[in-house]
């Protein structure tokens, strides 16, 4: 049996765990990123693979003109990527946010890793994913990745590390608000 957590404490992170509903996606992250030639969408791959390495945790791969507010709100952690464009993040990821304002409560608090390309914009690409991601008051998952051109060998190690360490953050939060 699952059931709330029912302390006083609790109702500051109701954002967080939400009951059944949450129990029943059963640890789902959602990647969205966007990217024009792929270098991006091979790294969200990769942070998926790492994802899949956690038992319990699904990941849902987006772009991010198809993510729906619900999408948004019935995952249990993010990983949002672009790349960098005029050292900022893409524009359908801003639009993105933008659409998510009106449920951006239903998305605080949850773990959440970012990650960027670019052609030595990267990290400012990253500075601005981590301003507009942090009115969510996330629960950091860092370092973000901030990778020059397509993953090489040694960046796609770190990006199934950084995925599992994404996956084990939401297992663990939900396993400390949620108990059986
Ligand atoms: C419109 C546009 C603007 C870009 N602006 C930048 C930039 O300001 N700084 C940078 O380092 N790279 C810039 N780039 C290059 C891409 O960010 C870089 O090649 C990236 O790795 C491509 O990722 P993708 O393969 O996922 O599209 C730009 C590319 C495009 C298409």
């Amino acid at each position: 049996m699952i059931r709330k957590c029912v302390y006083s404490s609790c109702a500051s992170i109701d954002t967080i765990i939400t009951g059944d509903d949450r129990v029943a996606n059963n640890n789902k992250i959602l990647i969205t990123y966007e990217s024009g030639t792929e270098s991006t969408e091979k790294l969200a791959q990769v942070i998926a693979e790492g994802i899949r390495k956690v038992e319990g945790v699904s990941v849902d791969l987006k772009r991010a003109r198809d993510v729906t507010p619900e999408d948004a709100v019935s995952a249990n952690g993010y990983a949002f990527g672009t790349h960098s464009a005029s050292m900022y993040m893409e524009g359908e990821l801003r639009i993105l946010f933008e659409k998510l304002s009106p449920v951006k409560d239903k998305l605080s608090g949850k773990p959440v890793l970012l990650f960027t390309t670019g052609q030595g914009g990267q990290d400012a690409a990253l500075v601005s994913l981590d301003k507009i991601v942090g009115v969510l008051n996330p629960h950091w998952i860092k370092p973000g990745m901030a990778i020059k051109g397509m993953p090489g060998e040694a960046d796609k190690v770190k990006a199934i590390e950084m995925g599992e360490k994404l996956a084990d953050a939401v297992t663990k939060i939900k396993s400390k608000y949620i108990v059986a």
